[in-house]
């Protein structure tokens, strides 16, 4: 059957398009306007060249609408480089347009002739003017019939939204996109009289004032998007009304009040983050069946955290609160599609509970800054997709279980500032894709584990604060952002197995036992800007830094500065001096060497030859 048509098409084009070559022609006034409009677009190498391509269905861009009635349905010059847009105008004599797409050019203003003449086309859908440089108010729509999709992101535009629009309203506007401008003043109340108003989207401008109830009447809303402007007022309980809304972010504001009891009740996504809402989160507010993402945080939230959730929750952020009691209400084992759990910073208290383990897509945990107490439990462990693991500024005590090694796909470890004891467990040597290991601020003791220095991926290591002892393992080598073994119970020498560091940046040492001298290979280590060896008991002269290094040595008793003019360095310097010398030496030498022999192995050759021939 399908081949059928195919077969018929095919036949269809032959016999219009390649037989009798004139029916596939753009209509002949369409073709000459295109070919003038060609020629005043002012930008150099054009992909709209008459002399190349004289069919201008065939530029780049266009879309004709052959053979049915040899016409243009729609031109995209985005990305064409333009600057003027006197131009503009010609394409309002395409009366078959449909879509015009201007977007990604640098043009600053459209001429008032183009928004007179072009709302006469009844068949426009779609006027794309997105990511330009048009500055002044938003123009104003006449007639304008048909049209669908009105996208002025990303300009300089400004001044307040109202009558601009009015037209429009009984007309079929579905899209709405007016972010990353400049606009000032309210959201016009009208706004609800535009009934068809399927997306809006006023992020990233200064509208202030409160969302007008009557957005509750937009029935057919599916996005709606506030992000980023400074409107105030209470979020508008008509929302939860409309069930078709999927989205709606009103994040970075200054929204006041409570939150409405059943605005998630058809939502999908809804981003309320970084505003000032205060009261407690609604009891039934996370368990609507469509809910995939909910961001709460930074506001004044407080009270515990509802229990029940929706099986579809995919990202729940609802950190920066003053959100308290257990996180154990939460029903864990229903979050079965929960990526990204983020709690940080309120006041949650109790245990991190073992239920969490049978959230086995949870990428990443942040629970960070609570008072959290009770142990780790293993079935921490189970969750083997985690790749971030922050635990830090809680109260969690006990040791680190071995189990800790299932995580490997981690790249972020913080339990730093708690009450951990115990070793650190050699299950470590797994966390190949680890990038930042912090156990600051415990009680850990005994050594680092010698499997430590497989974990190429690692970038940070801070072990400051605990009571580690024993010598200390090979570090990774690409250690760049920090190593810190500091308030610990190390002692001997400053290791060897520092040396080789080429990357690292910050060695903190300091307030351990330390002893001995400075070791010159820390002079090697070539991107160390600061260095802090305080509080140890080293002794012998110091030796001289770059002055890239910021190194702090005080609380050293023995240790004393160099006493003559000359640097210390300046010894080294010479025996760098002598070992490059001798080495270019020896090259000499064997060249010298290869030189003769190939000189004696010639004249062997040579004999050898005279006496073969
Ligand atoms: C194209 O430009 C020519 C010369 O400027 C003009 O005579 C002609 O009317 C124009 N044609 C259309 C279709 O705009
Ligand atoms: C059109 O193409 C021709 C032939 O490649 C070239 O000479 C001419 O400069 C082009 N015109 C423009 C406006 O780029
Ligand atoms: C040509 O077809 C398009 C799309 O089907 C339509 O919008 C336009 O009005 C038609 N033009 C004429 C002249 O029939
Ligand atoms: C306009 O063109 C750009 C670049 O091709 C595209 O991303 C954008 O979706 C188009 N706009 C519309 C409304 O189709
Ligand atoms: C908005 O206006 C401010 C000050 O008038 C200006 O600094 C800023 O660049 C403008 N932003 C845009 C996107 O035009
Ligand atoms: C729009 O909403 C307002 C306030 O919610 C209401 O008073 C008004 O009757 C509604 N208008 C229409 C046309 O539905
Ligand atoms: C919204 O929630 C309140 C209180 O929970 C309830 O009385 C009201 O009926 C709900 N409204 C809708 C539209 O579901
Ligand atoms: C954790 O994994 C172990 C097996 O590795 C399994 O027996 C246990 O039931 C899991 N616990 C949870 C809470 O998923
Ligand atoms: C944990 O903290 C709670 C209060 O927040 C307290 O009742 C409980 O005894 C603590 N548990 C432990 C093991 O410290
Ligand atoms: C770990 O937590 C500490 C304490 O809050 C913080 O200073 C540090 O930046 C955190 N590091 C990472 C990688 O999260
Ligand atoms: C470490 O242990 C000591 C004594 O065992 C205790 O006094 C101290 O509070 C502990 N420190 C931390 C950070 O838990
Ligand atoms: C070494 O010299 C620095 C700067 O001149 C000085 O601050 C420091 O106290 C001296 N240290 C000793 C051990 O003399």
């Amino acid at each position: 059957m399908r081949s059928c048509i195919y077969r018929l098409c095919l036949l269809i084009y032959f016999f219009f398009c390649l037989y009798p070559l004139v029916f596939c022609q753009l209509a002949s006034n369409q073709k000459q306007l295109m070919i003038n409009i060609s020629q005043q677009l002012g930008i150099s190498n054009s992909p709209w060249n008459s002399t190349k391509e004289p069919n201008p269905c065939r530029w780049e861009g266009v879309t004709c609408n052959i053979p049915l009635n040899n016409s243009i349905v729609s031109l995209s010059l985005s990305g064409f480089g333009l600057s003027t847009s006197n131009f503009l105008p010609m394409f309002c004599q395409i009366d078959s347009l449909q879509s015009l797409n201007l977007s990604n050019n640098i043009l600053v203003s459209i001429p008032v002739e183009f928004f007179n003449s072009c709302g006469r086309i009844d068949g426009l859908k779609s006027l794309d003017f997105s990511n330009n440089k048009l500055v002044g108010s938003l123009p104003t729509f006449h007639k304008f019939v048909g049209l669908e999709s009105l996208d002025f992101s990303f300009n300089s535009l400004s001044g307040s939204i109202n009558s601009q629009l009015n037209d429009l309203s009984a007309l079929k506007i579905l899209h709405l996109v007016l972010s990353k401008n400049n606009f000032t003043g309210p959201i016009p109340t009208e706004i609800g009289i535009y009934q068809n108003l399927v997306r809006i989207d006023l992020s990233f401008n200064s509208l202030s004032g409160q969302i007008p109830a009557s957005i509750g009447n937009l029935t057919k809303l599916q996005v709606l998007i506030l992000s980023s402007n400074k409107l105030t007022g209470l979020i508008p309980a008509t929302l939860s009304s409309i069930t078709t809304l999927r989205r709606f972010s009103a994040n970075q504001n200054k929204f006041v009040g409570s939150i409405p009891s059943n605005i998630t009740k058809f939502l999908s996504i809804l981003d309320l983050s970084y505003n000032n809402l205060i009261g407690g989160i609604p009891w039934d507010f996370l368990s609507p069946s469509n809910l995939q993402t909910v961001d709460l945080s930074y506001n004044r939230l407080e009270g515990p955290i509802p229990g029940r959730m929706s099986s579809s929750l995919i990202r729940l952020r609802l950190g920066s609160n003053s959100l308290s009691g257990p996180i154990s209400s939460i029903d864990f084992a229903s979050l079965k599609n929960l990526m990204y759990l983020e709690l940080e910073t309120n006041s949650f208290t109790g245990m991190i509970p073992p239920e969490i383990g049978s959230c086995s897509k949870l990428a990443l945990l942040n629970l960070a800054q609570n008072q959290l107490n009770g142990t780790l439990p293993v079935e921490l462990f189970n969750l083997t997709n985690l790749q971030v693991l922050k635990l830090q500024l809680n109260k969690v005590g006990g040791e680190i279980p071995s189990q800790i090694g299932q995580l490997r796909m981690l790249s972020v470890l913080n339990i730093s500032w708690n009450s951990l004891n115990g070793i650190i467990p050699s299950s470590i040597s797994n966390f190949r894709n680890l990038v930042n290991l912090n156990l600051q601020g415990n009680n850990l003791t005994g050594p680092i584990p010698d499997q430590i220095s497989n974990l190429n991926s690692l970038l940070e290591i801070q072990l400051g604060e605990n009571k580690l002892s024993s010598k200390i393992p090979s570090m990774p080598l690409n250690l760049q952002i920090s190593l810190n073994l500091s308030w610990n119970l190390f002692e001997g020498p400053i290791p060897k197995t520092l040396s080789g560091l080429f990357s690292l940046e910050v060695l903190d040492l300091s307030n351990n036992k330390f002893s001995g001298e400075i070791p010159d290979f820390l002079l090697g280590l070539s991107s160390l800007k600061q260095l802090i060896l305080s509080n140890n008991l080293l002794s012998g002269v110091i030796p001289k830094f770059s002055q890239h290094v910021s190194v702090n040595t005080s609380g050293n008793p023995g240790l004393q500065n160099a006493t003559t003019n000359y640097p210390v360095s300046s010894n080294k310097r010479t025996r760098i001096a002598v070992t490059i010398l001798s080495t270019i030496a020896a090259a000499v030498l064997a060249i010298g060497l290869v030189a003769i022999t190939d000189l004696l192995i010639r004249k062997y050759i040579h004999k050898t030859e005279r006496i073969l021939r």
